[in-house]
């Protein structure tokens, strides 16, 4: 049987992540980015959060692959490589070997540690596919390792991961998704905009676990920087901005607080905030836009009966622009 190949690309050093996440604590309006939401423990809330009868997304980008899968496997033709942009479990892409004929498959994930354990189960039910997982951080720069090959990929980014990025840092995003393709093809999937009645719930659920999730960042920045927040300190804030079109979560100070590091220490007043995450929410027809900004030539998209959820396939064609 093969085994999964590992490799870890330019792991971050201890010491560049806590000064960036000390710059940013120190900046006139505090902001920690949102990668670092997920330690162990906040990838368990967040797949807690997936199963809240509010969170809609993941249900709903489930419910257009499986009603929609032969008809995207017809759009995309056979699918040799399939790289899997924040794989994680590994599950999302794992339904889409059979339909899509992908002999290849490359799970890219911040650390090759989130991926040994699923890439191994995921091997046994296809001991013949080759699999190779990537430890890598492409929020900054997608740049993918020569080890994947030289033939046209389908890059699979589901889950709405985009609306992290504003508009502008998604456009650069995309034309690298575009380059990194090698003429092949980008999955991706965008989650749009909807009543404000729908969009604030899944982000400040009445169980509290978007709460935890967010204010868990905190005791993470505890273990990479050694600052001393005190989560009870800590409110969670999440809302829909309308005029930039995306969900904000915050981080507010319940009364006066102070977090301290070795060599420095920052003073919140009641009812400051830190900004901990954007998720945008996209019009289809703007969507549709910024992928052909991004040198996409031809696309396909399917959505659900509401129009909540949008799964894109863009096609790189044969230009280098
Ligand atoms: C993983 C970025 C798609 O924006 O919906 C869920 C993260 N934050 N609840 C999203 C998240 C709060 C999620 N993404």
């Amino acid at each position: 049987m093969k085994s999964p190949r590992l490799i870890q690309i330019a792991h971050e050093d201890p010491q560049a992540v806590r000064a960036e996440l000390l710059a940013g604590l120190a900046a006139p309006v505090a902001s920690i980015a949102p990668k670092y939401l997920y330690d162990a423990l906040g990838s368990r809330l967040f797949s807690a959060i997936t199963e809240l009868p509010e969170y809609y997304p993941t249900r709903t980008e489930a419910a257009i692959f499986s009603r929609d899968m032969k008809d995207m496997a017809q759009a995309l033709g056979p699918v040799h490589t399939l790289v899997d942009l924040g794989a994680g479990n590994c599950e999302k892409a794992a339904r889409l070997f059979d339909a899509f004929r992908v002999q290849c498959y490359v799970a890219v994930d911040i650390s090759v540690n989130y991926l040994r354990d699923s890439l191994a189960c995921l091997q046994r039910e296809h001991p013949e596919m080759d699999m190779l997982g990537v430890g890598l951080d492409f929020s900054q720069t997608l740049a993918l390792p020569a080890e994947i090959g030289r033939g046209p990929r389908t890059l699979f980014y589901p889950g709405s991961s985009i609306g992290n990025f504003t508009p502008v840092a998604a456009l650069a995003f995309l034309r690298q998704a575009r380059a990194a393709t090698l003429g092949g093809a980008l999955l991706i999937g965008v989650d749009l905009v909807k009543p404000i009645g729908i969009l604030e719930p899944a982000y400040d659920d009445p169980l509290g676990v978007t709460a935890a999730f967010n204010r868990n960042m905190l005791l993470h920045l505890n273990q990479l920087a050694s600052t001393d927040f005190d989560i009870a300190d800590w409110r969670h804030v999440a809302f829909f901005n309308t005029a930039e079109s995306r969900i904000e979560m915050h981080l507010e100070a319940i009364r006066d607080a102070s977090v301290t590091w070795p060599g420095g220490e920052r003073r919140f007043a009641a009812g400051e905030r830190m900004h901990t995450e954007n998720s945008c929410k996209w019009q289809l027809d703007d969507f549709a836009a910024l992928l052909k900004e991004a040198g996409f030539s031809r696309l396909c998209h399917w959505t659900d009966e509401r129009d909540w959820f949008a799964i894109f396939a863009a096609f790189a064609g044969s230009g280098d622009a």
